[in-house]
C-alpha cells in the first residue's frame, strides 16, 4: 500500500501543473466519502458524505491551496495574501510555511471562529481584522496585490478553482460515476464552480457518463444569489459563509444552470438542526457552515424535490473543532464526580 500523495501528485494529468515544477503539498484530498444513514433514510435517498474537514488544516481551501501556493512559488512570488472569514487564511497560512513564504491575511473583525484564528496565528501569518466584512476584505486583498508584490490566493485566483474541483474526481473515482445531485454550501462561490468544473471535465473525458444536477445552499441572512442582489449587511451564525457579493456569482449561476440545478437559501434555525443531526446521528463533526449542504437537503426532501432512491452527495467543507461555540451552546453541563465508581455508576445510570 502507498500514501496518498496529495491532489497534484494524484491528479497532475488533469492541472495545470508543468513537469518539474516543486509541489507545495500537505499531502491533502484522498478525503472520506462517508454514507449518511439517518439522512438516506430521511430523504429516501442513497445519500453521502464528503467529508472535506478531514483535511490537513480542516477544510476543502487546501486542494485549492496546493495548487495556488505551488504556483505562486513557481513564479518567484514571496508573499501570499487572502481575504477570508478564516478557512481560507487557515490553509494560506499553513502552505505559505511549506513554501517558505510570508502570508498575510485580512478578516473581518470580530467575526472569524477561534480555532480558525488560531492557526493563521500559529503559523506566523500576519493578520490584519478589518472594520469591515469578507467583502470588504476582499476588495482590499484585491488593491493591495495589483500595487503590491503580493500574491492573491483567493478564489478569484483560478488555481484555487482547478484544485478544488479534484473533489468531483475522488467523488465519481469512488462511486464509479457522477451522482445525480451534488449538494454544498454556497459563500465567495468558488466552491460550486469548482466542482462543477470537475464534473465536466470527467463527463467530457470518460470517467463520468453524466453530470449531477448543482443544488447551492447560501444563508438565508447572507444569500445574494438567492435574492438577486448583493447583501450589504449580511449576517448568519454560519460565519465561513457570511458573504454578501461573492466573487464567483456569475460561474455559480452557470453551475446551477447548466446542471438543471438550484441555489436557495436556509435558515441560521435549519442550518444549526442539520448540523446537530450530522454529529448525534451519522458521527461527522462539521463547522456550522458546513451544516448548510445537508439542510438544503433536508429542505429540498420536505418540498417534494427528491425521487427516491436518487443518489446525493453532500459536501461538508469543513471540521466541526474550528468552531466549537455552537457544540457547547444549550448543551447540559458535564457532571462533577469523586473518584468512586458506585458514584460514576449512579450518576451513568448503571447502578
Ligand atoms: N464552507 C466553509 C467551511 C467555508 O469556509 C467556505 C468559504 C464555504 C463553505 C463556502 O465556499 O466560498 O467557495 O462558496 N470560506 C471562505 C474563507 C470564504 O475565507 O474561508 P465558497
Amino acid at each position: 500500500s502507498r500514501q496518498w500523495r496529495g491532489v497534484i501528485e494524484e491528479y497532475r494529468d488533469r492541472l495545470p501543473v508543468a513537469e518539474g515544477t516543486p509541489v507545495v503539498t500537505l499531502r491533502e484530498g484522498g478525503t472520506p466519502l462517508v454514507p449518511a444513514q439517518v439522512v438516506s433514510e430521511r430523504t429516501g435517498c442513497e445519500v453521502y458524505l464528503k467529508v472535506e474537514g478531514a483535511n490537513p488544516t480542516g477544510s476543502f481551501k487546501d486542494r485549492g491551496m496546493t495548487m495556488a501556493i505551488t504556483l505562486a512559488k513557481q513564479a518567484g512570488a514571496r508573499a501570499v495574501i487572502c481575504a477570508s472569514t478564516g478557512n481560507t487564511s487557515a490553509s494560506a497560512a499553513a502552505y505559505a510555511v511549506r513554501a517558505g513564504m510570508v502570508c498575510a491575511v485580512l478578516v473581518p473583525q470580530g467575526k472569524v471562529a477561534l480555532g480558525k484564528m488560531g492557526q493563521a496565528l500559529v503559523h506566523g501569518s500576519r493578520i490584519l481584522q478589518v472594520d469591515g466584512n469578507f467583502d470588504d476584505c476582499l476588495t482590499l486583498a484585491r488593491g493591495l496585490s495589483e500595487k503590491y508584490p503580493v500574491a492573491l490566493v483567493n478564489s478569484v485566483n483560478p488555481m484555487r478553482i482547478e484544485g478544488q474541483k479534484t473533489a468531483a474526481f475522488e467523488i465519481v473515482d469512488m462511486l464509479g460515476d457522477a451522482p445525480d445531485i451534488h449538494v454544498l454550501p454556497v459563500g465567495n462561490a468558488g466552491n460550486i464552480t469548482a466542482y462543477w468544473k470537475g464534473y465536466r471535465e470527467y463527463a467530457a473525458d470518460g470517467p463520468a457518463t453524466h453530470t449531477p444536477r448543482m443544488w447551492g445552499y447560501q444563508a438565508s441572512g447572507a444569500a445574494p444569489i438567492v435574492r438577486g442582489e448583493p447583501v450589504k449587511d449580511p449576517t448568519t451564525i454560519a460565519t465561513a459563509i457570511r458573504i454578501g457579493n461573492p466573487a464567483s456569482w456569475e460561474p455559480a449561476e452557470r453551475a446551477r444552470d447548466e446542471s438543471g440545478g438550484l441555489i436557495d437559501a436556509v435558515t441560521d434555525r435549519q442550518i444549526l438542526s442539520a448540523y446537530r443531526l450530522l454529529a448525534a446521528s451519522e458521527g461527522v463533526f462539521v463547522e456550522p457552515a458546513s451544516a448548510a449542504s445537508v439542510a438544503g437537503l433536508l429542505k429540498a426532501a420536505e418540498q417534494g424535490l427528491l425521487d427516491p432512491g436518487q443518489r446525493v452527495v453532500c459536501t461538508v467543507t469543513g471540521n466541526g473543532l474550528k468552531d466549537p461555540e455552537w457544540a457547547v451552546a444549550g448543551a447540559p453541563r458535564p457532571i462533577t464526580v469523586p473518584v468512586d465508581a458506585d458514584a460514576a455508576a449512579e450518576r451513568l445510570g448503571l447502578a
